[in-house]
């Protein structure tokens, strides 16, 4: 064991795998030091009551089914457990960063790339990079419930179909100016929803974002505050608006409910036959090669 155990940045198993080259890894539970467990239990109690008022419901149940332990890191071997009877999906641990063709190609298959440190007791506000209390507890619950699990799978597909139809663009230059464009828009919409959704649930607006769900300042700022524009989701305009991850969302678009965004996918993926994705608004986020390159190889592995 290390004196840094499994703290985000500092974690020398996770170096290791890098190295090694390594994506897919297995969860060294026995690697985890007090620290780590401490700033898992705080992290989850202070966010229970912030979930209470203003998570949306089909969270609320995913948190209730899967059981979580509040007091330490989970297992994910046994956060599977509860989470694959339901929907069929499954946290994958994964060392670092998985380009987005591989990213999208595991949730077709009903696995989700998880990040297995967790950030420093001592830094619980600032993150600047993904966690296990993000990955499980922002993202996870979510994965209990069918309808928004058969969404993640429809995400999929479209990068499925993305890679297809850039398959057939002989000049290279032209290839990788829609592809950079197509991954462009799907991301934004990836962000837009899973990351930062809103939902519409009778006259109020509740949370289904998880990096809203993950966060103890933004969950009550992105209701309350008025300075976020919340608007009905629009897929032109989604597609079409750069975001920064740095700073809490000044914008952010609400759903009617996990079938109108399975609908929307569905929609997404149209359009991207029609060619409307191929020269969406320029800015963020920032396509880079190993992403491209994951799309043109179609790399799962
Ligand atoms: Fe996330």
């Amino acid at each position: 064991m290390t004196a840094a155990g499994l703290t985000t940045t500092q974690a020398p198993f996770i170096e290791e795998a890098r190295i090694a080259g390594d994506l897919y890894i297995q969860q060294p539970y026995d690697l985890y030091i007090p620290d780590n467990h401490e700033a898992w239990a705080r992290l989850y109690e202070r966010m229970l009551p912030l979930w209470e008022k203003y998570a949306n419901r089909h969270f609320l149940k995913g948190i209730e089914n899967l059981c979580l332990d509040p007091n330490r890191v989970p297992r994910l071997d046994d956060v599977n457990k509860f989470l694959n009877p339901l929907t069929g999906f499954g946290a994958k641990a994964v060392a670092g960063y998985v380009p987005a063709y591989m990213f999208f190609d595991c949730l077709r298959n009903r696995e989700f790339p998880t990040t297995i440190t967790i950030r420093s007791k001592d830094t619980l506000d600032y993150l600047p990079e993904p966690d296990i209390f993000h990955d499980i507890a922002g993202h996870v619950p979510m994965h209990t419930d069918r309808a928004f699990a058969d969404t993640l799978v429809r995400f999929g597909e479209c990068a499925q179909t993305a890679a297809e139809i850039v398959s057939e663009i002989k000049d290279e230059h032209e290839r990788a100016m829609r592809l950079t464009s197509i991954i462009k828009a799907m991301a934004r919409f990836f962000w837009f929803t899973v990351e930062f959704g809103l939902m519409k649930e009778g006259n109020r607006l509740t949370v289904y974002g998880s990096g809203l769900l993950s966060s103890y300042g933004e969950i009550q700022h992105c209701i309350e505050s008025p300075d976020v524009q919340r608007y009905p989701i629009q897929l032109e305009w989604v597609i079409n608006q750069y975001f920064e991850i740095d700073h809490y969302q000044p914008l952010l678009f609400w759903v009617d409910g996990f079938d109108h965004l399975f609908d929307l996918v569905g929609q997404l993926e149209n359009w991207m036959k029609e060619g409307k994705l191929n020269n969406v608004s320029p800015g963020e986020p920032e396509v880079n090669e190993a992403d491209l390159l994951s799309f043109l190889h179609r790399t799962v592995r």
